[in-house]
């Protein structure tokens, strides 16, 4: 495969930046809006809540002059997990949210224990009924100071976006560094919240009583950018990715370098070369900075083609080596010893059909497929859907040859 490929704007900053719209009664104008599933049921969790907007080209306008339902129910957004970012800005501006409790992708425990303790100690009564956390709030929410005991992505979000509204200066410790983070830091901003600290492991937001819509343009998805090079890496490929920052992926990178590939940067795009021979490494994911859980599954494909042994320790989730199963059905030899997956190389592969089990993993075997001998079936593919924007379409126009089949 050859040539250029477009990161389209970061699932995972979208889908908080949609759930911020709760917290104003304003208008909102997002740009480079991913056209992915996962966004897809968020606007329609809005639009259950009263949301009047649109969302065509990767643009949303939209604004919730008034909180019709509190309820985001499980029939909208059971293929998705981030339901559970709408209960904080939810309970914040409304008092009352009854929320669905979360789906999406199969990867292991998925616990929003922090979340919910959060919002208990800003003031929030928390419940659970026929699968729904209730959330009531009788006053205002009010201003904490809590240490997150482990790192948490969507916590982060949930409480930052509970805290523009609190009364109050709330300070929250140990949050996560994830570039998503800090793209919702800015659009809060924008919304005219006090938040101090961006980029940063603790946040200072003082509360504000009511905030403003906004425009934002959303950050390149780094997960995207980060299979996309990675696809670049199988021998014989030349692809530059266009609409990254290579920072978010300088972990990636490193471990690329590490492997033997020529790595390439500029201002926007990453080009990678392999010069015929892939190096066995160790990695162990972590919480950015470190390396992201998010590109695991697809590295594991690349270490197939490895010259010997590698490792994979997964350390965020405890479930999340589904893909090496369906690798090995196509040849790979990767054995599963707990959290580390070891993947000895080089082995060819051969198509066959496979199932999708998760968003990530399902884009492992879409690169295990391109470079299998003869042709591979991933059922289940609607899982790929949920996160990467036209994938087959993009990865047609470099050589591939996909066809999507409707069932
Ligand atoms: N955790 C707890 N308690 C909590 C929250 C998290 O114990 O209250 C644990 C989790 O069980 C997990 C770890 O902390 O072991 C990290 O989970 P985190 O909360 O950071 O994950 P998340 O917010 O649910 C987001 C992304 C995931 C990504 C992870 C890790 C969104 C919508 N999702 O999930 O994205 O894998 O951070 O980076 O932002 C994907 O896009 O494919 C995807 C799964």
């Amino acid at each position: 495969m050859s040539g250029r490929v477009r990161t389209a704007g970061a699932k995972n900053a979208a889908l908080p930046e949609l759930a911020a719209v709760v917290l104003s009664s304003g208008e909102f104008h997002f740009q480079d809006v991913p056209g992915v599933e996962d966004i897809k049921v968020m606007f329609l969790a809005l639009e259950n809540l009263g949301a009047e907007g649109e969302f065509h080209s990767n643009t949303i306008r939209i604004k919730i002059p008034a909180i019709k339902s509190p309820l985001v129910p499980r029939e909208i957004v059971e293929t998705s997990r981030a339901s559970v970012l709408l209960l904080g800005p939810l309970v914040a501006r409304n008092g009352y949210a009854k929320v669905s409790t979360p789906g999406g992708c199969d990867i292991g425990d998925r616990k929003i224990n922090y979340h919910l303790e959060g919002l208990k100690r800003m003031g929030t009564d928390i419940s659970e009924e026929k699968e729904h956390i209730i959330a009531r709030a009788p006053q205002p929410l009010r201003a904490i100071d809590y240490s997150f005991p482990t790192k948490t992505v969507t916590g982060t979000e949930n409480l930052l976006m509970a805290a523009v509204l609190a009364e109050g200066t709330t300070i929250l410790r140990n949050c996560a560094l994830e570039p998503e983070v800090g793209d919702l830091i800015d659009l809060l901003l924008a919304m005219g919240a006090d938040i101090k600290g961006k980029n940063s492991e603790t946040l200072v937001i003082t509360g504000k009583s009511s905030l403003t819509g906004a425009a934002h343009k959303v950050v390149p998805d780094r997960i995207e950018m980060g299979t996309y090079v990675i696809a670049g890496c199988f021998t014989g490929n030349e692809i530059i990715v266009e609409n990254t920052v290579p920072g978010y992926v300088g972990c990636l990178l490193d471990v690329l370098g590490k492997s033997g590939m020529q790595v390439t940067t500029a201002a926007d795009t990453i080009s990678v070369n392999s010069n015929g021979s892939i190096k066995p490494i160790d990695v162990e994911t972590m919480p950015y900075p470190g390396y992201p859980t998010d590109l695991q599954a697809q590295l594991t494909t690349l270490l197939t083609q490895a010259d010997g042994v590698s490792h994979i320790k997964e350390n965020i989730f405890n479930n999340r080596f589904q893909h090496t199963g369906e690798l090995n059905k196509m040849g790979a030899n990767i054995e599963l010893n707990g959290d580390v997956s070891i993947i000895r190389g080089k082995t060819p592969l051969t198509g066959a059909t496979l199932r999708a089990t998760d968003l990530r993993a399902s884009a492992a075997l879409v690169l295990g497929g391109l470079i299998a001998k003869g042709t591979t079936v991933i059922e289940n593919a609607s899982q790929l859907f949920r996160g990467y924007e036209n994938m087959p379409q993009k990865l047609n126009a470099l050589g591939a040859d996909i066809k999507v089949i409707e069932e």
